[in-house]
């Protein structure tokens, strides 16, 4: 359990000369997710968010529009906020950096920092990024002359310009990580950014005098701070500093910063040594997060991939957006997006396991109960405790854990293995048995403690599905009974008695891939965008084939792999020798379908480990275009002995 009372969360202030896509919605999800689970942990949560708008990249755009500044980030502020409004954001404020209450407080750092020698004047000459508003160091220059993140060409800047002493600080930075090692996560960042530091740094320039478009330094007209020197003080601006100090003391201790990879070190190396100068202590946590690419591809806006939320959204339903973006790849790893894959989430995660169990369970309270909760009559059997307190209990510990570090993904993993467990409890108890066999007092105990267990799981799921975890609850019939605010409400049992409401639109529709399929290529030939030509290879000779060694071998056991989702492990008998593979077809075959097959195998395919298992050879099977179906080749002559080869 975490024992702080209160908990600051911020996501980067974001850029307005760009529309949001999917990067920005990833970071705004996870920032809201956590958010929403500390408040049901009864912890007194401040979430910010907000618009980055001054600098060479918003004035270039507006002036490209033939709009001011002002008048650019006035518009696309709107679409980031509706966003954020479609996307259930809880966000408590929302900053923007032309607000005045942000721009005293930069002015006030910027003068602080003078005074006491931090910041000084001196002339500036470099190799600047106009899209990455960052000056490139000499180290990092190529004979190319151009940016190393961005690819893009740089322009040559000479300039007067303030200077922030980030040099001086090097060393109690070091310091700082020292005793804080889990200041930067994962911990391969704060590897790198530890390193980084060791190599040296070197005063940051803070001032720009080649553009208007910034916060002016107070008395000296021909300077305007420079972006990131005003943007990361946001973070202050938004907790009350320096004026309201009861406030920002309270929310500073306890700062999260969820950032992309890609600007982690403004934020654990600029940051802090900022902050270090200023006296007030560098955040608790950065958190740098994995890039998104789409299809495979980087996202961009001339390839036209850029994945628009609002049409996501619009399609699959706000919900399954969130969990697919925290389900599918773990949070500080990169990941790739794509509609099928998404697609797969909703129609096995949330339609098969989750949305089954809930109408599952509710059709037979109202078959056998007439829609009322029934009372639990017997004492709870060994297949009870299945589902039970205790294995709650231990769900809670691991998916706090989890969530503690971030680790969404696992903490999902775990909510899901529950629900395995409940759909699990249903075939087994087997209530419709119980029902013919008039069995009314077991019956009663099972659906009373599927329905407990569909409330925690409500509670579990609500951070990262907020609306439709509050469509279970009202389902359950426990909108007016019991709060869903609180994961004390785990410890509440489910009042017998209670009338459910089960509704006729199941919870996930699940999405005919036929049908989705066709649709999808009508949106991207729309969009312009090919339609997927599927994988050609190059002509290859009969001797090249012949050096693929095929055979005929027989499935003779089948275990799982803890923790994958889509793998077997298969035992194969080759007639000459037994061995072991490993297969991806773990969401289309059960074990019984399989043991028994005759199939057919590369047997030269050099070992390979999947999952920590050695794979030594492979299984041909079809796959259908869209992924939906798969078919193993099997032998259809009995006769045929094991190890016969293929050609
Ligand atoms: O950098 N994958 O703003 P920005 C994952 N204004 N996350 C992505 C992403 C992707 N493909 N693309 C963007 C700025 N993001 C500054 C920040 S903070 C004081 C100032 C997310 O509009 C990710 O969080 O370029 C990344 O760090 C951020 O958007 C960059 O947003
Ligand atoms: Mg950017």
């Amino acid at each position: 359990m975490n024992r702080e009372s209160c908990f600051y969360i911020t996501t980067p202030i974001y850029y307005v000369n760009d529309v949001p896509h999917i990067g920005h919605a990833y970071t705004t999800v996870a920032a809201d997710v956590m958010a929403r689970y500390k408040r049901m942990h009864g912890i007194d949560v401040l979430f910010s968010t907000g618009t980055d708008e001054h600098g060479q990249k918003v004035q270039q755009a507006a002036q490209k529009e033939g709009v001011t500044p002002q008048q650019l980030a006035d518009r696309t502020v709107q679409n980031f906020k509706n966003l954020w409004e479609k996307l259930n954001i809880s966000y408590d404020d929302f900053i923007r950096t032309t607000e005045p209450r942000h721009i005293e407080v930069v002015q006030y750092i910027f003068k602080k920092l003078m005074d006491q020698g931090d910041i000084y004047k001196g002339t500036y000459e470099g190799w600047y990024c106009i899209p990455c508003e960052t000056y490139v160091s000499k180290s990092q220059l190529g004979e190319d002359m151009i940016c190393p993140d961005c690819k893009r060409p740089l322009e040559k800047m000479t300039e007067e310009s303030y200077f922030f002493r980030m040099s001086k600080y090097e060393q109690p930075l070091l310091e700082f990580y020292e005793n804080n090692p889990t200041a930067i996560l994962p911990e391969s960042r704060y590897n790198e950014i530890v390193s980084f530091i060791r190599m040296g740094l070197k005063d940051q320039s803070v001032s720009r005098t080649t553009l208007k478009w910034g916060i002016p330094i107070p008395g000296d007209d021909a300077h305007v701070v420079y972006v990131w020197f005003d943007a990361l003080i946001n973070y202050l601006t938004v907790c009350g500093y320096p004026e309201d100090e009861q406030r920002w003391r309270k929310y500073w201790p306890v700062v999260h910063h969820l950032v992309g990879k890609d600007i982690l070190r403004f934020h654990s190396v600029v940051w802090p040594a900022m902050l270090l100068a200023l006296g007030v202590n560098p955040p608790k946590q950065v958190f740098a997060h994995g890039w998104w690419t789409v299809e495979g591809e980087k996202m961009s806006k001339s390839k036209g991939n850029v994945v628009d939320p609002f049409e996501i959204i619009e399609i699959y339903g706000v919900d399954p957006f969130r969990y697919f973006l925290l389900r599918e790849v773990s949070f500080g790893l990169d990941g790739d997006f794509s509609e099928k894959a998404l697609v797969q989430r909703i129609n096995f995660d949330l339609a098969n396991d989750l949305g089954n169990l809930l109408s599952r369970t509710l059709q037979m309270v109202v078959k056998y109960f007439g829609g009322i909760v029934p009372e639990p009559m017997l004492e709870p059997t060994k297949e009870d405790a299945e589902i039970g307190k205790e294995v709650v209990k231990r769900l809670m510990q691991k998916f706090d854990s989890y969530m503690s570090r971030f680790a969404y993904d696992e903490a999902l993993r775990e909510i899901w293995a529950y629900i395995g467990l409940a759909n699990k409890y249903i075939d087994i108890t087997m209530p419709w048995k119980l029902g013919e066999e008039g069995e009314k007092d077991r019956l009663s105990n099972v659906l009373y403690n599927l329905c407990e267990a569909l409330k925690n799981i409500a509670l579990l799921v609500a951070p990262f599905m907020p609306e439709k975890s509050f469509e279970i609850w009202e389902q359950l019939g426990l909108k007016d009974k019991l709060s869903m605010d609180s994961f004390e409400t785990m410890d509440r049992p489910f009042p017998a008695g209670t009338a459910i409401s089960k509704k006729k639109d199941v919870l996930f529709p699940r999405i005919d891939f036929k049908k989705w399929a066709v649709e999808k290529a009508e949106r991207d030939s729309k969009k312009g965008l090919q339609p997927d030509p599927g994988e050609h290879e190059d002509e290859i000779s009969i001797d090249d084939f012949k050096k693929v060694e095929l055979r005929v071998a027989k499935i003779v056991a089948v275990d799982h792999i803890p923790g994958a989702d889509k793998l077997y492990k298969l035992s194969i008998d080759l007639g000459y020798e037994r061995r072991m593979i490993v297969a991806g077809i773990k969401e289309f075959y059960s074990p019984e379908d399989l043991v028994g097959k005759k199939i057919v195998v590369i047997c030269n395919l050099k070992p390979a480990k999947l999952r920590g298992v050695v794979s030594n050879g492979m299984l041909l099977a079809a796959e259908s275009p869209d992924g939906s179906q798969l078919a193993l080749l099997t032998v259809d002559n009995e006769d045929i002995p094991l190890g016969s080869r293929v050609h």
